[in-house]
């Protein structure tokens, strides 16, 4: 399998691996999005936060993706000045092949298409770059803004799991399963996506 794609260009944005030196980026990003991202993201509960903290843990990022252990996307504008969101594949759903896509979008930029311009470039370079066999994305059911991104993008929502994770209010929570396969994703709108990505050393593989 080539790849992984470290780079992807849509027509609005950029997707590539974190590097520790877009903490300031991020902080600005996170910082302008606590309360829109606080219902959702857990991670926005250990805000504020110092800049080291961010640091090390996008070296982590780095680390995980250049080891194909998980793959942490930021998503940047095309001159790469700001943080649009975050995105990635994660690889922890048992088999290599199924992956699952996460997302979130700054509070300045939502409301323009940009989940699912992200989401839907990810899902391409799943199928296309690294092989995969089945994409999935989960998501509270009460999150009806994030539901709609899989919904868009040709996932079929497949199951509701009841209670299975926690919540951030503390409490058990549920989850829907949203999936693409492989054979139902060249008829898909992800596959529409006007998306080039490519490999580590710059070379296009889509
Ligand atoms: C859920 C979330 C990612 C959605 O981000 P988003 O970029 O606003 O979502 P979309 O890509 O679907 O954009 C949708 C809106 O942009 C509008 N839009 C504007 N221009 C558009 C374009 N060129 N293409 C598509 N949609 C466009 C659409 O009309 C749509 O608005 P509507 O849903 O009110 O009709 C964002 O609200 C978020 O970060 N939430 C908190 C974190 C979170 O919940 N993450 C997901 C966890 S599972």
């Amino acid at each position: 399998v080539p790849g992984p794609a470290y780079r992807i260009l849509t027509p609005r944005l950029v997707l590539r691996c974190w590097q520790p030196s877009d903490a300031p980026l991020l902080a600005e990003a996170v910082t302008a999005s606590v309360d829109h991202l606080w219902p959702w993201m857990p991670w926005v509960h250990s805000e504020p936060e110092d800049l080291e903290v961010k640091v090390q843990r996008l070296r982590g990022f780095r680390a995980s993706f250049d080891t194909d252990k998980d793959y942490v996307l930021a998503i940047f504008n095309h001159d790469e000045s700001e943080v649009v969101g975050g995105t990635g594949m994660h690889p922890r759903l048992g088999e290599a092949v199924v992956q699952e896509i996460g997302y979130w979008i700054s509070a300045r930029h939502i409301g323009r298409g940009y989940a699912t311009e992200a989401a839907g470039a990810v899902t391409r370079a799943g199928f296309e770059v690294h092989g995969l066999e089945r994409m999935e994305i989960r998501c509270d059911p009460l999150n009806t803004r994030s539901s709609a991104v899989p919904r868009k993008l040709g996932y079929a929502l497949e199951a509701t799991l009841r209670g299975n994770v926690r919540g951030v209010g503390g409490g058990m929570r549920d989850t829907q399963v949203w999936s693409l396969l492989r054979p139902e994703y060249a008829d898909s709108p992800s596959a529409a996506v006007p998306v080039q990505a490519f490999d580590a050393a710059g070379r296009r593989l889509l």
